[in-house]
């Protein structure tokens, strides 16, 4: 099975690669810029920003994996205040990019929410 994890350089994308490492799974790990993890060729590193969408499709239909974990998101509550459109783009707009690549290549999306829950 071949698994491709978005937002790899952050908490839980980390803790998800060197777990999946450990498996017999081929992982290809991407986030924006470069691989701020170490690398002994366990798995492979491609940069990704999930907001262009053409990279998206681009980077997918490379790769064709089986499952995506998204993990990229914007996680700061107050910077999300702050910055509704930037928000709303990588929360919300990147995801169904993610989703309209996974739709071409057959993909299974499993995309991790928020535990962040607020009335209205
Ligand atoms: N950690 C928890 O306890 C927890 C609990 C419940 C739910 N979650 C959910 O799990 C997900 C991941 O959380 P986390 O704690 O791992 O967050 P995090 O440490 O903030 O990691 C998010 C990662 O997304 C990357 N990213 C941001 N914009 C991107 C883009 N346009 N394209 C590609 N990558 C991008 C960031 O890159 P940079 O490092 O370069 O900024 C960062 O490494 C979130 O949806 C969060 O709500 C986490």
């Amino acid at each position: 099975m071949r698994i491709l994890i978005t937002g790899s350089n952050g908490l839980l994308g980390q803790k998800l690669i060197k777990l999946l490492c450990d498996e017999e799974v081929e992982v290809i790990a991407t986030s924006r810029g470069s691989n701020r993890l170490p690398n002994d060729g366990q798995y492979q590193y491609e940069s990704l920003d999930i907001v262009n969408q053409q990279q998206v499709l681009d980077v997918v239909s490379k790769y064709k994996p089986d499952v995506i974990i998204n993990t990229a998101a914007m996680t700061n509550v107050d910077q999300c205040e702050t910055e509704k459109e930037a928000c709303w783009e990588l929360n919300v707009n990147a995801v169904k990019y993610l989703i309209e690549a996974c739709e071409v290549t057959g993909t299974h999306l499993l995309h991790i929410s928020t535990d962040f829950i607020f009335d209205g």
